[in-house]
């Protein structure tokens, strides 16, 4: 009996010093939350989006340690939208840099690194006027510089670095890169990356990692990222982002029907009827010029009539994709050279939307081709206001639906070349751990020098100081009074065999 005391009291006793070592000096070493800071705004063709990142002050080499913080929408259109307004671009992103002046603490200011990315809007206004361009990002400069926080330049991001960005932070959200381990190390993961498809208002985007040989050099990134290189194809088709794809279609079937006051529209609502302006609405851009006839009224208002027919839909948004002249083995469309889509895919932004509406529309679940087919069949057949009524969207987003629907379809089954197999790798996603899917966070990672591009050996995820000695003493105790309790278990065990 006397024997058996002394095997328990051990065994009660360690753990209560344990927990009373984790209560009592809390106080003690009670530490404020240090962090880090950054801040990035997605200056996209139809709106602006400003995201702070947050990351332990302590650390920041390790995949998953930077989260969002905050995010804020710009009110307005994109700082292309802005051309020919002198201040207009500017002033708009004035209510969104104030939220970071008072959601930073004051003392990181200086410290806080931001970024301003502009895309595919900004790549047009460039190619139709780049003194405009210049002068609109200027102006964004100055007024980001006046803000006291660490910033260099407003610059356009390229397509491929677009696409590059947003595949790195799809996988670094995934920890795809590398994972703190149980035994105390940073380590790869046994798993392959995933590819990230990207659709924006002006261009779209696909990024994945490939083996096979890569036939045009423009497509190739190589990025070193904690010891080990990926090779990426990227490819970015500028005025395939979904609202210069509407303005394109719109101005293919203006000049098939000819150019009157009325134009029917195979992939609007039945019955929805709509008024635009045939010059700031459809040829006033890059993208339908290759439509704009030799001559026309841009103010001249043309009233468009949907007609609700998914076959006519689906005929001429196929139209608006070139299947032929492909200068390589083998190409996803317009001529540009594509290896086969492997491994899984995320595909965010207007993608994910359309996916959402999709289904919110008609339940159906769509994880494969026979369901998206009839998903798409279904909402094609609606009327508007049973979309409005059943997403609580407006009119304005809701009128597109099916054709954007029938253009990711085309996009995604022809263009790319997913099939029944491969369509399913498909996760249609807006935010993963916490954090916005976009160029942004990448962007962010890559420019400030926290995706090393040597093997975090000797890099450290576990709390250090004080705290991290309590929680190994705890720990330790509790493994010795788990082993105490099991030979005790056993030695009574033993004895009652005896009996
Ligand atoms: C381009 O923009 C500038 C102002 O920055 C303007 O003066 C000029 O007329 C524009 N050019 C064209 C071709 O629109
Ligand atoms: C579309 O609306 C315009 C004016 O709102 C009207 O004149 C026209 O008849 C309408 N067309 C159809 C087919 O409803
Ligand atoms: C993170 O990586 C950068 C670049 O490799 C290095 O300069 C920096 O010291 C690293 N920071 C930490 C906390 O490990």
């Amino acid at each position: 009996m006397a024997l058996r005391c002394a095997h328990i009291i051990p065994a009660v006793v360690l753990p209560v010093v344990g927990l009373l070592l984790l209560v009592l000096p809390t106080k003690d070493i009670e530490m404020p939350p240090e962090h880090m800071y950054g801040i990035v705004l997605d200056a996209g063709s139809s709106h602006t989006s400003m995201y702070i990142y947050k990351w332990p002050a302590d650390k920041q080499n390790g995949t998953g340690i930077v989260t969002q913080h905050s995010e804020c929408d710009v009110k307005g259109g994109g700082i292309s939208s802005y051309a020919g307004v002198r201040g207009g671009a500017a002033k708009s992103l004035e209510a969104c840099l104030e939220q970071a002046v008072k959601e930073i603490p004051k003392f990181r200011h200086h410290q806080t690194p931001l970024y301003l990315g502009a895309t595919a809007g900004m790549r047009l206004l460039n190619m139709v006027n780049a003194t405009e361009s210049q002068r609109v990002l200027k102006e964004v400069e100055k007024k980001i510089q006046s803000y006291p926080f660490k910033f260099k330049e407003a610059t356009i991001l390229s397509g491929q670095e677009e696409g590059a960005y947003g595949w790195v932070t799809v996988n670094y959200l995934l920890e795809n890169f590398v994972k703190y381990g149980f035994v105390g190390r940073w380590l790869k993961p046994d798993r392959d990356t995933i590819g990230a498809l990207d659709l924006g208002g002006a261009s779209t985007q696909i990024t994945f990692e490939t083996s096979e040989k890569v036939e045009d050099e423009g497509n190739v990134t190589e990025l070193k990222l904690y010891g080990q290189t990926y090779r990426l194809y990227t490819q970015s088709f500028l005025c395939y982002g979904q609202d210069q794809f509407l303005r394109k279609l719109l101005a293919y079937l203006i000049t098939a029907q000819g150019v009157k006051t009325q134009v029917f529209h195979p992939c609007y609502p039945q019955d929805f009827n709509t008024s635009i302006k045939l010059g700031k609405d459809v040829f006033d851009s890059p993208c339908t010029e290759r439509y704009r006839p030799a001559i026309f009224n841009s103010q001249m208002s043309v009233s468009v009539v949907g007609t609700g027919d998914y076959q006519k839909c689906l005929g001429n948004v196929t139209k608006m994709f070139s299947f032929d002249n492909c200068n390589f083995s083998k190409c996803s469309f317009d001529g540009v050279f594509q290896p086969s889509v492997r491994g899984n895919f995320m595909a965010f932004s207007a993608f994910f939307f359309t996916h959402s509406y999709l289904k919110g529309l008609t339940n159906i679940p769509i994880t494969c081709r026979g369901q998206l087919e009839e998903a798409i069949q279904l909402v094609c057949n609606m009327t508007i206001s049973k979309m409005t009524e059943k997403t609580n969207q407006p009119a304005k987003f809701m009128k597109n639906v099916c054709a954007v629907s029938n253009f990711v379809q085309v996009l995604l089954m022809q263009g790319y070349g997913f099939d029944e197999h491969s369509l399913p790798t498909i996760t249609f996603q807006k935010k993963a751990g916490g954090a916005s899917v976009g160029w942004a966070l990448g962007c962010m990672l890559n420019q400030s020098s926290m995706v090393p591009e040597e093997r975090p050996g000797l890099m450290k995820a576990l709390p250090t100081g004080p705290w991290a000695g309590v929680l190994f003493l705890f720990i330790t105790l509790l493994f010795i009074a788990l082993g105490y309790t099991l030979m005790i278990y056993r030695d009574t065990r033993a004895k009652e065999d005896m009996v």
